[in-house]
């Protein structure tokens, strides 16, 4: 895992939107795993800037998003299909068939989430995961104690994700639905890379567990110690309960 420490989420976001600015140019019809919620939406503008001003092209790209709330459907202004249109897609040169949402009114969720998997192998796989953190260590909606190398399926949401999440809801956490279909934490870690983003103070708890704390299914995103390829952009106040936090920089200024 390599551990990115910036300043600001700004510079963070730009240092994540260079890598993925870089990885379009090498592959032009790339795999992209999207995440919604606060933290990517600096690195979705700055990618949205880069494509106007021609430096980079999603034309030929396909995305995935990691999740959907269960009984929204793309009209819903709190869905994440929405999100994604407002935030990104419809502000980049992508066509929209090929991006792709789970759907939160699916009548048979299990059918979708074979179907899901499927389509996501048929692309090719994914070749770089967006993710954000949830403040209890999930990534995607995989709350603590889902297992290790789950795929696609409906889980129900944490009662502390439901608070995190009421801001979205007009600060009301009985508002937020409490299902989710989800990319499994298998689905994630066949991703050839990940990058996932976390910052402010209230990240640097699971900031700190998933880096430097034992792999547990109590802290999903502990799992992408065991991933390849996994970059972790945070500011400093995520990172400012990491005990390494200093070696982190080193090696970053020792990078040739
Ligand atoms: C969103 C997602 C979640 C969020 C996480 C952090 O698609 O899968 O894991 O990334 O809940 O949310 P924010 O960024 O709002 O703090």
């Amino acid at each position: 895992m390599e551990v990115i420490i910036d300043k600001t989420p700004e510079i963070s976001s730009a240092n994540a939107a260079a890598e993925i600015a870089k990885l379009l140019k090498a592959k032009p019809r790339a795999v992209l795993g999207c995440a919604t919620g606060g933290t990517p939406l600096k690195l979705y503008a700055d990618l949205i800037s880069m494509c106007e001003n021609g430096e980079i092209s999603f034309a030929g790209v396909r995305t995935f998003n990691l999740d959907e709330y269960v009984g929204l459907g793309p009209d819903d202004p709190n869905s994440y299909r929405r999100f994604m249109d407002e935030n990104f897609f419809d502000r980049i040169d992508i066509k929209k068939s090929n991006t792709r949402v789970p759907d939160g009114l699916a009548k048979d969720i299990p059918a979708f989430c074979s179907e899901y998997e499927k389509e996501i192998k048929d692309a090719g796989g994914i070749d770089l995961q967006i993710l954000g953190l949830g403040s209890d260590g999930h990534i995607g909606f995989n709350e603590p104690s889902s297992s290790l190398c789950s795929r696609t399926r409906i889980k129900t949401l944490a009662p502390q994700t439901l608070l995190d999440n009421a801001r979205f809801f007009g600060g009301n956490a009985d508002a937020v639905p409490k299902y989710a279909i989800t990319m499994g934490i298998g689905t994630i870690m066949d991703a050839r890379s990940v990058v996932l983003l976390a910052f402010g103070e209230g990240k640097a708890d699971a900031v700190a567990k998933m880096v430097e704390g034992g792999i547990s299914a109590m802290l999903p995103a502990s799992v992408l110690q065991m991933h390849e390829n996994a970059k972790v952009f945070v500011d400093e106040a995520a990172a400012s309960k990491l005990a390494n936090i200093d070696y982190y920089k080193y090696v970053r200024s020792m990078r040739p």
